[in-house]
């Protein structure tokens, strides 16, 4: 399975914020915010990523991520010239999914908590899985209705009247088709590709699995200076009590077996001293010599 990060857009609702650098880059707590999709992406056992991003905030991540190689992973780049909608990806990297499967996470979508993601990766054979998670504001988002047997029967984009309260959160898996669906969709009315029209597709055909996300999961939108500073709040509570940190692609890379302990020594030896270097090598690095001994 190939990964697809999308961090395109203008991020226009954080302004003047995103004058100098992408929505996606802005720091969520202690770190930017593309290092939550990424270690999402990581943890779920993908190892070779095509960033999509702006003709002028593609050199940053650039800068960021490089070839990702520090975290064990392959990371490519395209440019998307102009906001078309989140399924012109697949279209953009058209070579870079080849023969394979795909899976699409928006860059400012932030998940924590349980193993969902990770399972779904793992069963992923065929068709399209996408999640739903219950929020108080659908009308913001995809939206899914479930008939009485749990059954996806209708997915809308920001309907002013939602059938229910469970919003599609940006992660998707698709089979290979996924190419050939976008290749015939037709923009909509705002003139975009739509990712829910992907999801009505592989629903029309009898190919979407729709799994629900947990009470105890969280998943964060950082798309408004309140959500962004929200995002950042719970991140920091979280860290605080429990001591680990949420969205760090060196840990995840070395905890899912990318990177052993020895790069990994490497890797936070060429960091300055800072939190995050202290934190990788008290909690990540001596805790697993200790662990060998
Ligand atoms: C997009 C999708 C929407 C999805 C949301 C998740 O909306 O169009 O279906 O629920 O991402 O973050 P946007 O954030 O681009 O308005």
């Amino acid at each position: 399975m190939k990964g697809i990060i999308l961090a395109g857009g203008a991020g226009s609702r954080l302004y003047p914020l995103t004058r100098v650098a992408s929505k996606q880059l802005q720091p969520v707590y202690d770190k930017p915010m593309v290092y939550y999709p990424l270690t999402t992406l990581i943890e779920g056992g993908i190892r070779e990523i095509c960033l999509i991003s702006t003709p002028q905030d593609l050199p940053r991540f650039e800068q960021l991520l490089g070839d990702g190689s520090q975290f064990g992973l392959a990371i490519s780049y395209r440019e998307q010239a102009k906001p078309e909608g989140i399924a012109q990806a697949f279209l953009i990297a058209a070579d870079f999914i080849g023969q394979d499967s795909v899976t699409l996470i928006l860059g400012d979508n932030i998940f924590y908590g349980g193993d969902t993601f990770q399972k779904a990766f793992a069963d992923f054979k065929s068709g399209a899985t996408i999640f739903g998670y219950h929020v108080n504001d659908p009308e913001r988002y995809g939206v899914v209705e479930f008939d009485l047997q749990g059954q996806a029967v209708s997915i809308e984009e920001k309907p002013k009247q939602p059938k229910s309260n469970y919003a599609v959160p940006g992660l998707y898996l698709y089979d290979n088709r996924i190419v050939e669906i976008t290749r015939n969709l037709k923009p909509s009315a705002r003139g975009e590709l739509e990712i829910t029209a992907v999801n009505v597709e592989y629903l029309r055909r009898g190919d979407l699995r729709v799994e629900r996300l947990a009470r105890g999961f969280a998943w964060l939108d950082a798309g408004t200076s309140s959500s962004l500073h929200e995002a950042s709040a719970y991140v920091q509570t979280i860290e605080k009590r429990a001591g680990i940190k949420i969205g760090c692609p060196e840990e995840a890379a070395f905890r899912s077996g990318i990177v052993n302990l020895a790069q990994l020594e490497v890797i936070v030896r060429q960091m300055p001293n800072c939190e995050y270097r202290a934190y990788l090598e008290k909690e990540v690095v001596a805790e697993a010599k200790r662990l060998k001994q």
